[in-house]
C-alpha cells in the first residue's frame, strides 16, 4: 500500500511516544514517515480523523503473544500453525511463542528444530516453546542447551506441573546462561489430585481450587530463591492471592514476572452468559471469583502482572461438549484478547497505553532478547511490524468470521469494543479489515504476502 493515514494516534512505549494527530506515510510495507499534517501532494490520503470529542484510531508496534497453543503436531483437526498465526494476524499479534504440548511435546533439539523450520511460512513470526523436561512428566529435564541451540525461544511444561523444586531450581540456574526463561504453570498437581481424589492425570479434573496456585507459585519462588539467580515467569496467573504473592516477590527484589490472561482479567464465574455447551467456560486455571478479576486487572494496571498473554487453547467442538469433568481445558483468545481487555477487563479509556505496553514491551521483556524476540519499535524507513486498532470499534464475535482452526470461546455473539484494523509483519500485509478500512484503488500498491 501507499498512502497516507491521517488522524492517528502513534504510541510506541520504546520510544517513550504517544502522540495523537499523526499523519502515517506508509510506502510498500514501510513507515516512510510519521508527522503532524503532512502535505499530501499526490498520495492518496485515508482520513482516519475522529470527530471532535471521539477517540482516534491507534498505531502501535505488533502485540507479542508468549502463550499460544498452535496443536501442531498431534492435533490439527483443532488448529494448525497457518490457522493460528492467522488468528494472531487477525488479533494484531506479530509474534507469538507456540507452547510445547503438542503431540509429540517439543521436548528435544530435533523436534525444536522440526517445529521452528514447520512455522517458518506462518503469517507471523512464530517462536518455539521447548518443554522444560521431557514428555511434560516433570521427572527429567530437556537437555536445556542443545534445545536453545536449536531454537528455543522459551522453556515451559505449560499445562502440567508435574516437578520437584529440586528440579525447577537446577532448571532455573541452566536457563540463565541461555538468555531463555523457564515458564511456570502455576498449579501444583498433588493439591489437585487431592481434592480431586484421583491418582491419575490432573489435566481434564475439574475441581482447582486458589491453593493450588499459592501452592505452585511458593515452590517456583523458592526455587528461584535456591538457584540464586535467573528469572522465572509465572503463566496465567489466576487469583487475588497469586497476584498478591507476586507483588510481594518483586518488592523483595526476585526476578519473577507474569502473565494475565485476558478471560482471567474479563470473565468471572458465574458468568453473564452461561454458554452451551457449559465445557465452553472450562479453563486451567478457572475462572475465578470478581474479586480475583479485580485484582488481576490491578495487577496489570501497576505492573505487578507483566503482560498479557492470551493462553489460546483451540480445542475441537467434541472435546468440548463433553460432560465438563471430561471436558478440554482452555478456550481460544488471539482474536478476541484486545477486545475484550477494552470491554472486559478493566482496560478501557486512559488505560489503552498501558495495555499496549503490556501487549508489547511486557512480553519483549519477558522473554528477553536471546529468545530470538524482535524488539516492538515503530522505526522509520524499515518494513513495519505493527497494528493498526480501533479502540472503540463495536463488533460482534460470530463464529464464520473466526480465523482460529476453533471457536471455543463462551463470548459467541458477545459484544465488544475494540478492533484491529490492519496487521503487518516485516511489511507484510497480513490482516486488514476491509469494511472498517477502505482504502481507495491508488493506495493500494503491491500487497506482499507472509506465508
Ligand atoms: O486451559 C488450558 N488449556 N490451560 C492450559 O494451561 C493448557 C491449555 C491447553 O493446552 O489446552
Amino acid at each position: 500500500m501507499n498512502c497516507i493515514l491521517r488522524g492517528v494516534r502513534v504510541i510506541d512505549p520504546l520510544a517513550r511516544r504517544d502522540a495523537a494527530g499523526q499523519d502515517v506515510w506508509l510506502s510498500e510495507g514501510r513507515i516512510i514517515a510519521i508527522y503532524k499534517h503532512m502535505g499530501e501532494g499526490t498520495l492518496p490520503v485515508i482520513d482516519l480523523t475522529p470527530p471532535p470529542g471521539g477517540t482516534p484510531v491507534i498505531l502501535c508496534p505488533g502485540f507479542i503473544d508468549i502463550h499460544t497453543h498452535l496443536r501442531e503436531p498431534g492435533d490439527e483437526g483443532a488448529e494448525t500453525i497457518h490457522s493460528g498465526s492467522q488468528a494472531a494476524a487477525a488479533g494484531g499479534f506479530t509474534q507469538i511463542v507456540a507452547m510445547a504440548n503438542t503431540v509429540p511435546p517439543i521436548d528435544s533439539p530435533d523436534r525444536v528444530k522440526e517445529a521452528t523450520f514447520r512455522a517458518v511460512a506462518a503469517s507471523v513470526q512464530v517462536l518455539t516453546g521447548c518443554a522444560l523436561t521431557k514428555g511434560l512428566k516433570g521427572e527429567e529435564l530437556v537437555d536445556m542447551e542443545a534445545c536453545a541451540a536449536a531454537g528455543a525461544a522459551a522453556f515451559s511444561d505449560d499445562g502440567r506441573n508435574g516437578f520437584s523444586p529440586r528440579l525447577l531450581s537446577e532448571a532455573i540456574g541452566r536457563a540463565v546462561s541461555l538468555g531463555r526463561p523457564v515458564m511456570i504453570h502455576p498449579e501444583d498437581e498433588e493439591v489437585l489430585a487431592q481434592v480431586n481424589r484421583v491418582q491419575g492425570p490432573v489435566q481434564r479434573c475439574s475441581l482447582r481450587p486458589v491453593e493450588a496456585e499459592t501452592r505452585a507459585i511458593d515452590y517456583a519462588l523458592r526455587a528461584l530463591a535456591h538457584a540464586g539467580k535467573g528469572h522465572v515467569h509465572l503463566q496465567h496467573v489466576s487469583s487475588a492471592a497469586g497476584v498478591e504473592m507476586i507483588r510481594r516477590a518483586k518488592e523483595g527484589g526476585a526476578n519473577v514476572t507474569a502473565e494475565a490472561t485476558p478471560h482471567h482479567l474479563g470473565m468471572w464465574l458465574p458468568f453473564a452468559t452461561e454458554p452451551q455447551p457449559a465445557g465452553l467456560l472450562k479453563v486451567n486455571p478457572p475462572l475465578r471469583t470478581d474479586r480475583d478479576r479485580e485484582a488481576l486487572i490491578q495487577g496489570l494496571r501497576d505492573g505487578v502482572i507483566d503482560t498479557v498473554a492470551t493462553d489460546h487453547a483451540p480445542h475441537r467442538v467434541e472435546e468440548k461438549a463433553l460432560p465438563y469433568d471430561r471436558a478440554a481445558p482452555g478456550m481460544i483468545g488471539l482474536e478476541l484478547a484486545l477486545a475484550v481487555c477494552i470491554t472486559l477487563g478493566g482496560m478501557s479509556g486512559d488505560w489503552i497505553p498501558t495495555l499496549v505496553d503490556r501487549l508489547t514491551i511486557g512480553p519483549y521483556r519477558v522473554l528477553g532478547k536471546a529468545s530470538g524476540i524482535r524488539e516492538p519499535r515503530l522505526r522509520i524507513g524499515e518494513a513495519a511490524t505493527c497494528v493498526l486498532f480501533d479502540p472503540e470499534a463495536e463488533w460482534t464475535v460470530e463464529p464464520a468470521h473466526l480465523r482460529s482452526g476453533s471457536q471455543n470461546t463462551p463470548l459467541l455473539g458477545a459484544r465488544l469494543h475494540g478492533r484491529v484494523l490492519m496487521t503487518l509483519v516485516d511489511g507484510a500485509l497480513v490482516h486488514h479489515d476491509r469494511q472498517r478500512l477502505p482504502w481507495p484503488a491508488s493506495a493500494a500498491g503491491t500487497e506482499t504476502a507472509r506465508g
